[in-house]
């Protein structure tokens, strides 16, 4: 009942002829009408490119990032207006490495949420716990903060129109995915924490993504899993040929 997701974060690579020559080869290789929603996030400067590449399919364009203001003197900042301007629909918030190195908390994570909703993008929630809090058993802790204080002031309805990532930090790039069972873990906790703090009907119709080294060889294993509605994908959503094999190989 919950439709599937394929993301793909291109994180700070590809230039706009880059861009234009990923979305040619990608584009035949997936089918028109896939069973999924797909979703590319571009850095800022080929948004608008990757949004006229993929203008007349069903791929959708993402933001990385935003900035909660609508305008002003925010020096280096990009405001959800703007994206969708240049043809974004979506955008991740909260990334672990805008949390690790950029200063997020999840204070700005609920302002941007906020903002996103309000100019009519889905907001894409990120969040996941490091190693050392992996290791010291604080998984649930950390997801259920994050969750909380993330979607703490949302409204059932604007609740309703995020997607939620649950992006461990000791996978992301690391090629240690985390097994479908621990994942699976995850999702089901953070549905019941939706449950708790929404409802029952909105935790059942809320999407989470599972993201860190999703790559064509695992995400059989990944899709096998009731509990995941997707994958949000970093490196291996770079070449078209892998990305297009996750989102073929996605629908159960
Ligand atoms: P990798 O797939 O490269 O581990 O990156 C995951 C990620 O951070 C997606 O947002």
């Amino acid at each position: 009942m919950r439709r599937p997701v394929i993301a793909g974060n291109w994180k700070m690579y590809k230039t706009q002829e880059e861009t234009r020559a990923f979305f040619a080869a990608f584009k035949p290789l997936v089918p028109a009408t896939p069973d999924c929603d797909v979703i590319v996030a571009p850095p800022f400067t080929s948004l608008a490119a990757a949004a006229a590449a993929a203008h007349g399919s069903s791929i959708t364009i993402a933001a990385q990032n935003a900035y909660w203001e609508r305008e002003g003197a925010f020096t280096g900042e990009i405001s959800v207006r703007m994206i969708a301007d240049a043809g974004g629909k979506a955008v991740l918030i909260g990334h672990s490495e805008r949390r690790q190195f950029f200063g997020e908390t999840d204070e700005t994570v609920l302002k941007k949420t906020k903002a996103a909703l309000a100019a009519g993008l889905t907001p894409i929630v990120c969040i996941g716990e490091k190693l050392a809090e992996y290791q010291a058993g604080k998984t649930q802790h950390v997801c259920e903060t994050q969750f909380l204080a993330g979607s703490n002031s949302l409204t059932p309805e604007e609740f309703s129109r995020i997607l939620l990532a649950y992006e461990p930090v000791w996978a992301i790039g690391t090629g240690h995915t985390a097994t479908p069972e621990i994942a699976t873990a995850v999702h089901k906790f953070l549905r019941s924490c939706a449950a708790a703090r929404f409802s029952e009907s909105l935790a059942a119709s809320l999407r989470i993504l599972y993201g860190g080294s999703v790559k064509p060889d695992n995400i059989k294993g990944l899709m096998a899993q009731e509990e995941l509605d997707g994958v949000l994908v970093g490196g291996a959503s770079l070449d078209p040929k892998s990305f297009a094999s996750i989102v073929k190989d996605w629908p159960r």
